[in-house]
C-alpha cells in the first residue's frame, strides 16, 4: 500500500509536536514499492528524507522534498539454536512492541531497551541504548536500500561502525541509506544485565530476577525519570554525554569533587552530561516556549507551541554555560533537520 501526500503536516509524526510541512510525504507497507518509488523520475531530483518514529528529531524549517515514511511490518524467525534465536524484524514495526514480542517468548537480549519510543528502523541509527546495554550487542546485520542507486545492500553489525549513539548510519551515510529489515541475535540462555545502579535497587522489590520483572522495572525507572511525549513534547536525551580525557577530569575534580564519571576506556571518561546541565542551573527552567525538564535535564520540551528555533536557542544557551563552567562541549544528540531562524 502506498500513499502520497502533498504539502502535509509532521506535527503528528514527530514526538516534539514541533508543526512544519514537507512538500511530498510518500508512506509505504512493502519493499518493492519504495524501490520503485526511488526510481521514479518525477521525484528523482528531490531531496529525501527517512522518518521513523520521529522521537529523536527536530524539525527546524519546514522539508522542501520527499519524508520517506516506511509502515512495513512483521517479525520472522528466520534461524535458531539451543542458544540463540535469529529474527528478522521490519523496519516500520514499533520498537517496543518488538521488546514485549521477545519477552513474551523469553528471548532475553533487549529487556533493558523496554519503554524506548521510536521504530525498529530507527535503532541502528543512534545505537539506541539505555541502562548498560545497547541495540548494537544484538544487532546481526541491517538491510537497507542505498537512496540515491536504490540498490539494496546488507550491513553486517562491523560494517555497521556502531560506538556511542553513534553509527555509519549518522556518519559517512548520514541521509544515504532506507533501512528496511533488520537481523537480531537474541539470547535463549538468558544472562540479566542488571548492575546499572538503579536497576539493581529497584529489582529488590521482587523475589525473582527474570525478564518480565526487568521490564516493569524499567519502565517504572523511565516513568518517574523522563516526560510523557503526550503531555510534554520531547525527544528523549537532547544532549550525548561527553568524554573526556582523564588528565581533563583530574583537573577538574579539583574544583569539582562530586563530578559524575564513568570510565570507558584506561584514558577517556564519560561524564554525566545531566550533572552538568543541573550544575549550571537549568534544571526546570524556560525559555520562550521552551524548557528543560526539572527531573532529567537531558531531555528539552515543548512547553507550548515551540518552534524548532526556539528548542535549537535554548540547547545553544546551555551548551554555553557548560562550556563556561566546565570547559567541555556537550553535543546535541538528535537529528536537527532544517537550518533555524535564530
Ligand atoms: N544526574 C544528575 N542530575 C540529574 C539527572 C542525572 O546529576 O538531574 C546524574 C546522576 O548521577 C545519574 C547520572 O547523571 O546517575 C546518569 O543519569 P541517567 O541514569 O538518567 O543516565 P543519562 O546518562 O543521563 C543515558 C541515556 C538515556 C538512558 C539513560 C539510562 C544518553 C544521552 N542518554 O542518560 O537515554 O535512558 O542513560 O541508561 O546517553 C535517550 O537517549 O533518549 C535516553 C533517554
Amino acid at each position: 500500500m502506498i500513499n502520497i501526500y502533498r504539502n502535509h503536516s509532521l506535527k503528528e509524526y514527530n514526538t516534539f509536536g514541533i508543526d512544519i510541512k514537507t512538500s511530498f510525504f510518500f508512506e509505504f507497507t512493502k519493499e518493492n514499492e519504495i524501490l520503485a518509488f526511488l526510481n521514479d523520475s518525477k521525484y528523482k531530483k528531490e531531496k529525501k528524507f527517512v522518518l521513523g518514529g520521529g522521537s529523536n528529531i527536530l524539525f527546524v524549517s519546514d522539508f522542501e522534498g520527499v519524508i520517506l515514511y516506511p509502515q512495513i511490518l512483521g517479525i520472522e524467525t528466520i534461524n535458531e539454536n539451543n542458544k540463540h534465536v535469529y529474527l528478522r524484524v521490519a523496519a516500520g514495526e514499533i520498537w517496543d512492541n518488538f521488546v514485549e514480542y521477545c519477552i513474551n517468548n523469553n528471548w532475553a537480549g533487549v529487556e533493558n531497551l523496554s519503554g524506548i519510543p521510536g521504530k525498529v528502523g530507527a535503532c541502528p541509527v543512534q545505537n539506541i541504548g539505555a541502562y548498560g546495554v545497547e541495540v548494537k550487542d544484538v544487532i546481526e546485520s541491517v538491510e537497507a536500500i542505498n537512496i540515491s542507486t536504490g540498490k539494496k545492500e546488507i550491513f553486517s553489525n562491523f560494517r555497521c561502525k556502531f560506538g556511542y549513539r553513534n553509527s555509519i548510519f549518522k556518519n559517512q551515510f548520514k541521509n544515504k541509506y532506507l533501512i528496511t529489515y533488520i537481523i537480531f541475535r537474541l539470547d535463549k540462555i538468558h544472562r540479566y544485565k542488571v548492575g546499572y545502579g538503579q536497576i539493581e535497587n529497584e529489582l529488590k522489590k521482587y523475589s525473582e530476577i527474570n525478564l518480565v520483572n526487568i521490564q516493569k522495572t524499567i519502565i517504572n525507572i523511565r516513568k518517574n525519570k523522563l516526560p510523557n511525549v503526550e503531555t510534554s513534547p520531547n525527544a528523549g536525551s537532547f544532549f550525548k554525554n561527553p568524554i573526556i580525557s582523564d588528565s581533563k577530569l583530574k583537573k577538574l575534580k579539583l574544583t569539582f569533587p562530586d563530578i559524575v564519571s564513568y570510565k570507558v576506556s584506561n584514558t577517556k571518561y564519560k561524564i554525566a552530561a545531566a550533572w552538568l546541565i543541573e550544575q549550571c542551573a537549568w534544571k526546570g527552567k524556560k525559555y520562550k516556549n521552551a524548557s528543560v525538564h526539572s527531573s532529567q535535564p537531558l531531555v528539552l520540551i515543548n512547553h507550548y507551541n515551540a518552534t524548532g528555533s526556539e528548542i535549537i536557542a535554548l540547547s545553544e544557551k546551555i551548551k554555553k554555560s557548560v562550556l563556561e563552567k566546565f570547559d567541555i562541549k556537550i553535543e546535541i544528540e538528535v537529528n536537527v533537520i532544517g537550518s533555524s531562524k535564530l
